[in-house]
């Protein structure tokens, strides 16, 4: 089969699309193993929403990697597993490092437009800026708009290739695992937003870059398409997920009631800005002698502390010494969405509260981006490669897309040619289901869900808050459960559906975790233990022989 192609529909029977490849998700990840495959074969790209609509398109600060001469691979490798607080796997760290040149070079000749300089001889150079836990430059960016360029460039590149075919509005329901060994995925139900009807579409290999899941959380940098859909998928088909505790709180959300989900970067704190309460005193050397260029864990949780302590709405991020055209020309984008709000940033401090960002866990990969089901792969932040440990370094996440795309791109080349999809595959059954009667009760428990993992399971935990959430989760499920048995599929309920299953891996992971470390602090549990493991989860319908020391449902 080298083609995509559609089956009508008759009677009873499903709208039916093929290709060689599904990607389901059309962020950072998606956009670049599309572009890696197609020259070689046929790719749907699947997404949920507005093709740009995910987190990559929103990503500030930039992208991680080694193009300074007085900067090292080694010293990359460092900074990451220093900051992932003894979780990283260095395998992947080492790895990642290497490729990341590479990557940022297949960026930039697809044209991604990186603010550059020029040196002391008169050369052109990439402008490196800094973030927390780095050690050297070495970020490369587009002004405060990073994510955009990248999205924008990438989706034009796309846009252009015969063989990617977008679909877009569509959300996918669920991986369809088939029974026999090696277990794979036959194809995928997905939910035509448009049309509002279920289709098929088989595909010989499946890739997953559907992004985090910090829309679980009632504050997040976040857009609303991050609800950890790739996530519980993989879950329900019987791939293991780990680290599902370490989701990461950025710090500096700006504060104000007008302003939904906006970041303030990082590269503020790297170009010299510095937290303060209102009155302007400084804390965070209180905290570590990093100051406010610790790691992102250490910064939120002193935020945290501090807005606690004084019983604050929040804390203040200053970068008005500097001169207003450094700010104006560093941060267009901050600078323009603050004046919006009536807060001039080159002459008074910018109000900010922490919020969720990122899902440093996820469906767990190999080298190759490969998940426990045999056709199956993950890249990008529903991933869980080792990278990032017990906290991602700031700018390493976008990297890991980039490099993690090519690996699985090689991979699924090596084996184009082994896989058919003709296996059957049980229609969408929607004969027992009707309109829903009460969208409300869908409501409710998106907030209801939201507010009490920011509650219970937030930056501070105790056994007992985690507890309460997990007995809360529970009561959840059974409701979305009968609801999703009776009533026809809409975003809200599917999102709602795998927001509550991520929020149960969250919680069951921190439950596990008997000590505070990296982004999971209890304080049940306040010591560091000195050896220590990421936490996987393995469903019940497992794929693999269980490990010693993991736990199933
Ligand atoms: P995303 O870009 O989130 O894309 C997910 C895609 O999956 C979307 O297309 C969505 O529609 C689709 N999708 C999801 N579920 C489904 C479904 N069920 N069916 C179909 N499609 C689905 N990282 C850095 O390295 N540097 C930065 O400067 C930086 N700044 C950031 C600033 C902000 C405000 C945020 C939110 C994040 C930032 N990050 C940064 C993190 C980084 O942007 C993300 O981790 C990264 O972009 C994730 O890319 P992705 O391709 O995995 O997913
Ligand atoms: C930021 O610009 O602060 C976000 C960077 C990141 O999340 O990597």
């Amino acid at each position: 089969m080298n083609s995509t192609t559609s089956s009508p529909p008759s009677l009873n029977q499903a709208i039916e699309h093929r290709c060689d490849v599904l990607i389901i998700g059309s962020g950072a990840a998606g956009l670049s193993l599309a572009l890696k495959l197609a020259d070689h074969c046929q790719v749907i790209v699947l997404s949920k929403s507005d093709r740009n609509e995910g987190s990559t398109r929103y990503a500030q600060g930039g992208i991680a990697a080694v193009f300074d001469e007085d900067d090292s691979i080694e010293s990359h490798v460092a900074d990451t597993l220093d900051a992932g607080a003894g979780l990283c796997d260095e395998q992947v760290v080492i790895y990642t490092a290497k490729e990341a040149k590479a990557a940022l070079e297949w960026l930039i000749n697809f044209g991604v437009p990186f603010d550059t300089e020029e040196s002391h001889s008169g050369e052109k150079k990439y402008h490196l800026t800094r973030e927390g836990g780095h050690s050297h430059r070495r970020i490369l960016h587009a002004a405060d708009a990073t994510g955009e360029a990248i999205q924008n460039t990438l989706n034009d590149a796309v846009a252009a290739h015969p063989n990617i075919h977008f679909f877009e509005r569509y959300n996918a329901i669920d991986l369809i695992a088939s029974e026999n060994t090696p277990k794979h995925c036959k194809g995928v139900y997905v939910w035509n937003r448009k049309r509002e009807q279920v289709e098929v579409i088989r595909s010989r290999f499946i890739t997953l870059a559907t992004g985090g899941g910090s829309k679980v959380y009632q504050y997040t940098s976040n857009p609303d398409v991050s609800s950890g859909d790739g996530i519980a998928m993989a879950w329900r088909a019987g791939c293991r997920v780990a680290n599902m505790e370490f989701n990461q709180f950025h710090p500096t959300c700006l504060y104000h009631p007008q302003a939904r989900n906006f970041l303030i970067s990082e590269a503020l704190r790297g170009e010299g800005a510095q937290l303060c309460h209102a009155d302007g005193t400084r804390f965070m050397h209180n905290f570590d002698k990093r100051g406010d260029l610790a790691p992102r864990d250490i910064v939120a949780r002193a935020i945290d502390f501090e807005m606690k302590r004084l019983g604050a709405d929040c804390m203040y991020l200053d970068i008005s010494h500097k001169s207003a055209d450094f700010i104006v020309k560093h941060f267009p984008n901050i600078y323009r969405k603050c004046r919006s709000l009536g807060i001039d940033i080159t002459r008074q401090p910018i109000p900010v509260v922490p919020a969720a960002h990122y899902s440093c866990g996820g469906v767990i990969t190999d080298l190759n981006a490969r998940t426990d089901l045999d056709n199956v792969y993950a890249i990008g932040e529903v991933a869980y490669t080792g990278l990032h440990g017990a906290n991602r370094m700031a700018s390493n996440s976008l990297l890991e897309c980039v490099v993690f795309a090519k690996a699985a791109a090689t991979h699924i080349l090596s084996r184009l040619a082994d896989k058919t999809t003709d296996e059957l595959i049980a229609p969408w059954d929607e004969s027992q289901v009707s309109n829903s009667d009460e969208e409300v009760i869908i409501q409710h428990n998106w907030h209801e869900l939201r507010l009490f993992m920011w509650d219970y399971v937030g930056i501070v935990r105790t056994n007992k808050r985690l507890e309460r959430a997990l007995r809360r989760i529970r009561l959840l499920e059974q409701e979305i459960h009968e609801y999703y048995a009776h009533f026809k599929v809409s975003n809200n309920l599917l999102e709602l559906r795998n927001l509550v299953m991520v929020a149960e891996l969250i919680v069951r992971c921190a439950i596990q975790r008997k000590e505070s470390r990296g982004l999971h602090f209890n304080v049940d549990y306040p010591e560091t233990l000195e050896q220590s493991a990421p936490t996987i989860l393995t469903p019940l319908k497992s794929l693999i022989e269980e490990e010693p020391g993991t736990l199933s449902t």
